[in-house]
């Protein structure tokens, strides 16, 4: 590995024109018209006069603008870097890094990076975990993403690079719609891009507290580290007499940490068992059942814990071919024809669905 120079091109003296702040818009629309602008430009105050703002012009340019207002020399600050792929010449030489296809696409946990990387790319995994440190501030740690595994569902991860003095542990801390929630990628399950259903969730149980007119009990007995729950447990008068489980310990762990309150039995417990404890059976308003890859298969085992009346809120990822089977399927289990809505592409051939149904007996 060869170490080499400066990440981004040296400071340079450049023209810039000094212009009246209220015609910065208007002038940076006549040079960019004219082709005049560097490529980045960055508008900036002059020193010499507060109501004025500095525009930088290429050299080449010979607009009239540059007859109309006072056009100084001033040191011209390189552009920021882009990308982390911007940084990757402070730690690799050149002729490497023309010689690679650098990933494009990485993911942010909290404050972890995570990123898939094909074996080309491995190679230079410390030096692309270093630069996406040195492009991202706030990243403590980057780890390889070698995919997802087991009825978990958690990710096999290795550490590339870690901010100094800090730990590299994978435990991490999340915000999503404003709410904190702790989670580890490598033992449990969680996805910030299914914050969107978990939004629609709420909805969903404010609805049914209208219509009861009372706080609901609600039964995620896939609840993760308890990203669906936790946006219900901070909406007050939502919840009565609550259950979250999920069959890895681990989880289990963050759901008291994360959702914790007397609100909530918490368990560590296969979801299909339930129905054979007698206080759970038929005791829910709401039921929420994700467990994408087996929605259809567990549903009818889960159905029992809903009261009469009571709505079940499911998603499941179906292959194209197989969608008519599933509906039928659902129909068969719920006693009534059932909608399943489409939300988000899941492969080539498969979609993520929901499906929402209330139950009456
Ligand atoms: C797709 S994740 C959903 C997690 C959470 N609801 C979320 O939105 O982030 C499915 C969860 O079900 C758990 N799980 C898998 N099989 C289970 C079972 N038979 N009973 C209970 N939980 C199970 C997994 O550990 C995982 O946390």
């Amino acid at each position: 590995m060869v170490k080499r120079g400066t990440p981004v091109a040296p400071s340079s003296i450049m023209r810039h024109l000094s212009v009246p702040s209220r015609e910065t818009q208007s002038i940076l629309c006549q040079l960019k018209a004219a082709a005049a602008l560097p490529e980045g430009a960055r508008v900036r105050a002059d020193p010499t006069d507060e109501t004025r703002r500095l525009i930088p012009v290429i050299d080449s340019a010979t607009v009239d603008l540059l007859t109309h207002y006072p056009v100084i020399h001033v040191d011209s600050p390189p552009p920021s870097p882009r990308s982390y792929r911007d940084h990757l010449n402070t730690i690799l030489s050149q002729e490497i890094i023309e010689s690679v296809d650098w990933p494009t696409r990485h993911e942010f946990v909290g404050d972890l990076i995570l990123i898939k990387l094909d074996s080309s790319q491995r190679e230079y995994g410390d030096a692309i975990g270093q630069a996406l440190l040195n492009q991202h501030k706030r990243t403590r740690a980057v780890f390889e993403d070698k995919g997802v595994t087991g009825d978990f569902r958690v990710r096999d991860l290795n550490l590339l690079a870690v901010r100094e003095g800090f730990s590299p542990t994978t435990r991490t801390k999340i915000v999503e719609s404003g709410q904190e929630l702790w989670t580890d990628p490598s033992s449990v399950y969680y996805s910030s891009r299914l914050s969107h259903e978990r939004e629609g969730t709420l909805e969903c149980a404010k609805r049914i507290r209208e219509h009861l007119g009372r706080p609901i009990s609600v039964c995620d007995p896939y609840a993760g580290v308890g990203p669906s729950l936790l946006p219900l447990v901070k909406e007050s008068g939502l919840l009565g007499e609550s259950f979250a489980g999920d069959l890895n310990p681990k989880a289990v762990e963050f759901l008291h940490e994360n959702i914790g309150t007397d609100k909530f039995t918490i368990e560590c417990v296969d979801a299909r068992t339930l129905q054979s404890t007698d206080s759970l059976r038929e005791k829910f308003d709401l039921l929420l059942v994700n467990i994408p890859h087996d929605a259809i298969e567990h549903t009818p085992d889960l159905l029992p814990l809903l009261r009469d009346g009571g709505v079940v809120r499911g998603w499941a990822i179906i292959e194209d071919e197989d969608f008519e089977a599933a509906t039928n399927s659902l129909t068969k289990s719920l006693g009534k024809d059932v909608e399943i809505e489409v939300r988000r592409s899941y492969s080539a051939t498969a979609n993520l669905c929901r499906f929402e149904s209330q139950i009456n007996r």
